[in-house]
């Protein structure tokens, strides 16, 4: 039986990425602060599933405890760090960015980096890094999510380096997601796309074993125009 981790699954697309895993037979170790809510998903999947609460706020006890589930399943063949925060910037406020910053960032490379030394010692594995089309974007709206999305992406790419490096069997992919109908979306942006399509996309990047996706796919369109785009063009609008 394939194993998999999933931090950041108590909702939203870390929350259907389990319910689409366990379809296809992985035993799950589900991870996030709301013990409820992984245990209740944990209780809806078929088969057994292992529940770990953590806060990436402090890491160094969150890669104790994605040690300890490593330790507890036995085989983790996938990691997808999905976990992530992001906050209206309307004002600058420490209290709103830090957090941006402890999660998508220090939390981020934390369990990657967790993953990656677990996956050397095993002698292969899957690593999968949720980031944002907005890794793409340098906007004063969301400019320290924006900005934490961009190491998010360019983190794995230095990852994906080591692994080739390494020349052991590992893949690192990463997910850059356009708008996606979950909690942490206010209001109906363009281009929101249902959960279980993007996820479903994302799935079939991970079964493929790819370096890169955009989930839904339009999105790509919209990074390739704001990577081509004049900067002073883009601080007109965002
Ligand atoms: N929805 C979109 O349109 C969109 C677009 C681009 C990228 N993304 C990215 O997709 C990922 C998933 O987001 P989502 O849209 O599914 O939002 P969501 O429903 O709010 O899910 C966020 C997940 O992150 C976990 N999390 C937050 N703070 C945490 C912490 N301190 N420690 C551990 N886990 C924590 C949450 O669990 P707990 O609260 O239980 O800890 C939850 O499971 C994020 O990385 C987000 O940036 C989303």
């Amino acid at each position: 039986m394939k194993q998999g981790i999933i931090i950041g699954a108590s909702s939203g697309i870390g929350w259907e990425l389990a319910v689409q895993l366990a379809a296809q037979g992985y035993q799950l170790g589900l991870m996030a602060r709301r013990d409820g809510c992984l245990k209740k998903l944990a209780d809806s999947l078929p088969g057994q599933h292992f529940v770990q609460v953590t806060d990436l706020v402090n890491a160094e006890r969150a890669q104790a405890d994605l040690t300890s589930l490593i330790e507890k399943m036995g085989d983790v063949e996938l990691i997808v760090v999905n976990s992530g925060v992001g906050s209206m910037e309307r004002l600058l406020d420490w209290e709103v960015e830090r957090q941006m910053v402890d999660v998508n960032v220090r939390g981020f490379t934390a369990m990657s980096l967790t993953s990656m030394n677990h996956f050397v010692a095993r002698g292969g594995g899957h690593l999968v890094g949720v980031s944002s089309v907005a890794a793409h974007l340098s906007g004063g709206i969301s400019l320290t999510y924006n900005a934490s999305k961009a190491y998010v992406s360019n983190y794995l790419e230095g990852m994906r380096s080591r692994a080739l490096r390494s020349k052991l069997p590992i893949t690192v992919t990463t997910v850059e997601p356009g708008f996606v109908e979950t909690p942490m979306v206010q209001g109906r942006p363009p281009w929101m796309s249902s959960v279980e399509k993007a996820t479903a996309q994302m799935v079939t990047a991970i079964n493929k074993k790819k370096n890169h996706v955009f989930v839904t796919r339009r999105w790509r369109f919209v990074a390739l125009l704001v990577d081509i785009m004049p900067r002073a063009l883009i601080r007109r609008f965002v």
